[in-house]
């Protein structure tokens, strides 16, 4: 068993013994290393004046770079990583990295306090050879706030690293860095002692099974996006965590016929594509999560574990009658995603048992699932509400609904009455507006500060009807259209 986390930081292996189980990566940097070009804007992963690559190791041996929020990272989950700051990318001060020539020949930087964060998800865009046309741009750097709206001389900047991104030989680069993770790279348990604080660390999900079981007080730790801000904002004292961020064997997706099978720890960004293939709404509403930095990080597992009524992923995954498959040591049982969901803040999870996979049908055709997500902003925002449409149909007959919501109860629900005056009705427009007055039945939403109880009841009655005319007339423009983007 190993007691030390080990990681290169800009290219510099560091290890560490009894580094305290929630001490942020930026922190860290900032306080022990001194590398300041990083920045606290926000400490909530919203801002991404903190952005750092963070490279690892995938379960196809492949290296993944991904630009994450150091603000919300805690320092353990950083075995095995390589992080690059920007103080990394230049080898000196006269000879700047070509993203920060880009920077400075389109006069894009400006503050000093958000220009490390822009740099860093351009950075990882480069090292990834990422083509970045204006909506891709948009996309990369939609976790990066400007105050002063200093866009136009960034996005320009993003274009012509984009261009030589593919261009530039970075074959070395690649070659140490994979050296510098293989080097790293076990499979034992590490557990790190921190005064009377602990932290493990499972490489498979055996190990994570055994030690849960041990320890069900403990804390799970996955990428940390609902986690971290426990403990920057709430200031949450977390004496015993078990990061998941290592299992290997719950990154992965796999395909078969019937059905996709989600290991827990997938991120948002691991599963957007195949989600994406299956169900082109359901891609389009990951893309609408967080954005890149939280959804490198973020996982489909914790967003169903935290329970939120306003978690993304679970009216989509209710609408497909998704299953999950929740684990106590050797023994497994499989939950309907729906019946998880007990009341506000409960789940159906016992003491040491954790999410293991998302079992999630292909029943459906691609275009029978509709999702909605309504927020105030496009980009970076929680929804006010999320509606999500899986409706079947025959010969005009609607054969089968599943209609799920989030934001319009304590917990994700399904529209049963709603649903009920759909099935075996003719699918017109009398039918349709008949149902949208069942949604008084269904939901009794709040008013708080993302929307009135009367704004949020009017939508979901509106969503169904937009839901209708797409249906049945694919070609009417209902989504705003801007930037290459689709706009729910
Ligand atoms: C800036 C920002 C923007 C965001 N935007 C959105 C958004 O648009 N939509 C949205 O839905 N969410 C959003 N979130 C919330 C968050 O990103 C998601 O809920 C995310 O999916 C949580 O996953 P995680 O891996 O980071 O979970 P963690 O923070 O690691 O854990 C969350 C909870 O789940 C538990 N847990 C984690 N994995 C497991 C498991 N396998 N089994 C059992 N329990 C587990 C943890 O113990 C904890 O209680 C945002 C967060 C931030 C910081
Ligand atoms: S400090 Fe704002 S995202 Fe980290
Ligand atoms: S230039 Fe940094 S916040 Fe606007």
């Amino acid at each position: 068993m190993h007691d030390t986390i080990s990681f290169y930081l800009n290219g510099e292996l560091k290890t560490l013994r009894g580094v305290a189980p929630t001490q942020t990566l930026l922190r860290y940097l900032r306080e022990d290393e001194k590398l300041c070009g990083t920045k606290e804007g926000c400490a909530e992963g919203d801002c991404g004046a903190c952005t750092v690559n963070v490279s690892a190791l995938s379960a196809d041996g492949t290296v993944k770079r991904e630009a994450i929020n150091a603000c919300i990272r805690f320092m353990p989950s950083l075995e095995g990583a390589s992080i690059t700051t920007v103080e990394g990318l230049a080898h000196d001060i006269d000879t700047p990295h070509r993203v920060h020539q880009a920077m400075m020949d389109s006069d894009a930087s400006q503050c000093g306090f958000c220009t490390p964060g822009f740099v860093m998800s351009l950075y990882t865009a480069y090292r990834n050879r990422t083509m970045l046309p204006l909506a891709a741009a948009n996309d990369v750097l939609a976790g990066n706030l400007c105050r002063c709206t200093g866009y136009g001389p960034i996005l320009h900047a993003a274009e012509k690293i984009g261009c030589v991104a593919k261009a530039v030989d970075q074959g070395e680069d690649d070659r140490v860095e994979l050296e510098q993770l293989r080097s790293l790279d076990h499979q034992e348990l590490v557990e790190i002692k921190h005064g009377a604080a602990r932290a493990f660390l499972p490489a498979t999900s055996d190990q994570l099974a055994k030690v849960y079981a041990a320890h069900p007080g403990a804390t799970l730790i996955s990428g940390a996006t609902d986690v971290g801000l426990w403990v920057t904002k709430a200031r949450r004292n977390l004496p015993k965590v078990i990061f998941l961020n290592r299992v290997r064997d719950l990154t992965s997706i796999k395909r078969s016929e019937h059905e996709l099978i989600i290991g827990a720890c997938v991120t948002y960004s691991g599963a957007i594509g195949i989600l994406a293939q299956a169900y082109p709404d359901l891609g389009e509403l990951v893309r609408r999560i967080g954005a890149v930095q939280v959804r490198n990080a973020g996982t489909i597992g914790g967003n169903i574990a935290n329970g939120s009524p306003i978690g993304d992923m679970p009216p989509a995954l209710i609408a497909l009658d998704a299953k999950l498959v929740l684990r106590h040591g050797m023994q497994r049982r499989t939950v309907s995603l729906e019946d998880f969901f007990l009341a506000y803040g409960r789940q159906d999870r016992k003491p040491g048992e954790f999410i293991e996979a998302v079992h999630v049908p292909l029943s459906a055709a691609a275009n029978e699932l509709k999702c909605y997500k309504i927020s105030k902003r496009f980009d970076q925002d929680i929804s006010a509400l999320c509606g999500c449409f899986n409706i079947k149909m025959s010969n005009d007959r609607v054969i089968a609904a599943r209609i799920a919501f989030g934001g319009m109860a304590a917990t994700p629900k399904r529209a049963l009455s709603v649903e009920a005056a759909l099935i075996g009705k003719r699918w017109d427009r009398p039918t349709v507006e008949l149902a949208m007055q069942e949604f008084t039945k269904d939901f009794t939403p709040i008013s708080d500060m993302r929307a009135s109880a009367d704004y949020r009841l009017r939508v979901a009655q509106n969503l169904l009807l937009k839901c209708f005319i797409e249906m049945e007339t694919p070609l009417t423009q209902t989504r705003l259209v801007g930037h290459g983007n689709t706009f729910l």
